[in-house]
């Protein structure tokens, strides 16, 4: 019978491709094990590989890969115990860019739906691997979490909740009982923007410094008893908007779902070896402004931290990118504002718009107020998608600062890194950023590295899952034939 005989060639095709594109999924920081891992615990001893042959290149990074997958398959090697004892231990921070993830509407097309509810479990994939495979201390997403800031409560909420249990694998108990407390008649969640603003108003009106909760102390889980790393939100202008755009409504609910938008974390203060991470409303940092306050608050947030006088190296995450000429990342500096006349929203005439990166003024003063002890950092940021990577270079003479790709050593005081972390969606591969900190004891400072472990376009996992289905469906067929 001709037909079977097809059938099976076909059946056994499929199964060849669910096979290899499942283990791909399965396994794929193998293939960049050294991207895929923190500094210093990997051997990062690429040969020329460029020298070789083809054949001797596929042999080698066969070698490699097989190597790889076999060190996740038996973990627990001896020499794991050395690196716990080492003090102070290497901080390792994992960093998505932009999920930016879409929302389903009554007019949303089924295709389109299940390529929504397909990229959840996509992007899910890639935090859940990277995790059991790194197990990060801290782990941070930059910025737009959500695909536009345009949307409700209701459908804010429910990208929050998609967000956390689908992409994050979180419990989503704590959630639900803020539902519970804050929804409108039909049960949909609402905020209470109006008490938010009004305990808000309350602060402002006191004296300064303002009790805006924004210290925080040798914090390494938000919820000790249930994980062990520390989970990091950061406004993105599509998750609150641009300063032209952000309401109570926008700011209040960021708040009441994914915490605080500005903060810091300072770690082992009393030791030789001070640290802390500082997260940064960049979208409010200038206007002009819808609200106003916000910026202010903002500003007081940074001169607060400048206050604190602090002795140690600094993570910075942020969702805007600081102030480059054109030509050094994909976006060059561009700022818009809504026009004189605008007649959608009147109120907008001649606020901020969008901005892809902080104006030159404002960068100067971020770094001068967050980088002012000249000890080592590293910045992060989202927003472009692409991906770059930059340096600060402070001039020691002159207190200036230039971006530029390259360390500018002689006479500079101070370079600090940017690091604008490439989108973690699909059409970019799918990254994850990896930060390793690690303490330098014979100068005495932090140093800082960056890599970024890619996965693959979307289509590569979605076919591994619809082969998988197919041939099992087909198999099942040829049986029945
Ligand atoms: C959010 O999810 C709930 C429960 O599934 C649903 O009833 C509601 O309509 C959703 N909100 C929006 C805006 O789609
Ligand atoms: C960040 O967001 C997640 C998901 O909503 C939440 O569980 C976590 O508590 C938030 N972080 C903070 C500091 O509130």
């Amino acid at each position: 019978m001709v037909s079977k005989s097809i059938f099976k060639k076909i059946a056994i095709f499929g199964t060849f491709l669910a096979i290899v594109t499942n283990i791909y999924t399965a396994t794929y920081p193998s293939v960049h094990p050294s991207k895929c891992s923190w500094k210093c615990t990997q051997n990062d001893d690429d040969i020329a590989v460029d020298l070789l042959s083809s054949w001797e290149k596929v042999v080698y990074y066969s070698k490699r890969y097989l190597f790889d997958v076999k060190e996740q398959l038996l973990p627990g090697k001896p020499d794991e115990e050395t690196t716990k004892n080492d003090d102070p231990a290497d901080i390792h921070l994992m960093a998505f860019g932009d999920p930016q993830i879409k929302g389903i509407f009554s007019n949303t097309p089924y295709i389109t739906r299940l390529d929504i509810f397909g990229n959840d479990f996509f992007l899910g994939h890639i935090a859940s691997t990277m995790r059991r495979r790194l197990h990060p201390s801290h782990i941070a997403v930059m910025g737009d979490l959500f695909s536009s800031q345009w949307i409700g409560d209701s459908e804010f909420y429910n990208r929050t909740s998609r967000y956390m249990s689908r992409i994050f694998g979180r419990d989503i108990s704590s959630l639900e009982q803020i539902k519970s407390e804050h929804h409108d008649k039909d049960g949909q969640y609402q905020v209470d923007w109006e008490s938010w603003g009004k305990k808000l108003d309350k602060i402002r009106a006191t004296e300064k410094p303002w009790d805006l909760g924004f210290h925080h102390e040798n914090v390494y889980s938000w919820d000790p008893q249930n994980e062990d790393s520390l989970f990091i939100n950061i406004t993105g202008n599509h998750d609150i908007g641009y300063s032209g755009d952000v309401t109570y409504q926008h700011l209040s609910r960021f708040h009441e779902l994914f915490g605080s938008d500005n903060y810091w974390i300072e770690y082992d203060t009393d030791t030789d070896h001070p640290w802390r991470i500082v997260v940064l409303d960049s979208l409010l940092l200038e206007g002009p402004g819808l609200q106003n306050e916000f910026i202010d608050v903002t500003w007081e947030f940074l001169y607060q931290l400048f206050e604190r006088r602090f002795k140690g190296s600094t993570v910075l995450l942020t969702h805007v990118p600081l102030y480059k000429e054109e030509g050094i990342c994909s976006d060059g500096p561009e700022t818009r504002f809504y026009p004189e006349v605008y007649e959608p929203e009147p109120y907008k005439s001649k606020l901020l718009r969008s901005h892809n990166h902080l104006s030159e003024e404002v960068t100067k003063r971020v770094l001068n107020l967050i980088f002012d002890n000249n000890k080592p950092g590293i910045i992060l940021t989202g927003h472009d998608h692409v991906g770059c990577e930059t340096y600060y270079n402070k001039n020691s003479t002159s207190g200036d600062w230039k971006a530029s790709k390259k360390i500018e050593s002689p006479g500079e005081l101070l370079s600090v890194q940017e690091i604008t972390v490439k989108a973690m969606m699909g059409e970019f591969h799918g990254n994850t950023g990896l930060v390793t900190g690690h303490f330098n004891k014979k100068t005495g400072l932090w140093e800082w590295y960056f890599s970024l472990c890619p996965f693959t376009i979307q289509h590569v996992w979605w076919i591994s899952k619809v082969s998988a289905l197919l041939t099992g469906l087909l198999w099942s067929i040829y049986i029945l034939l």
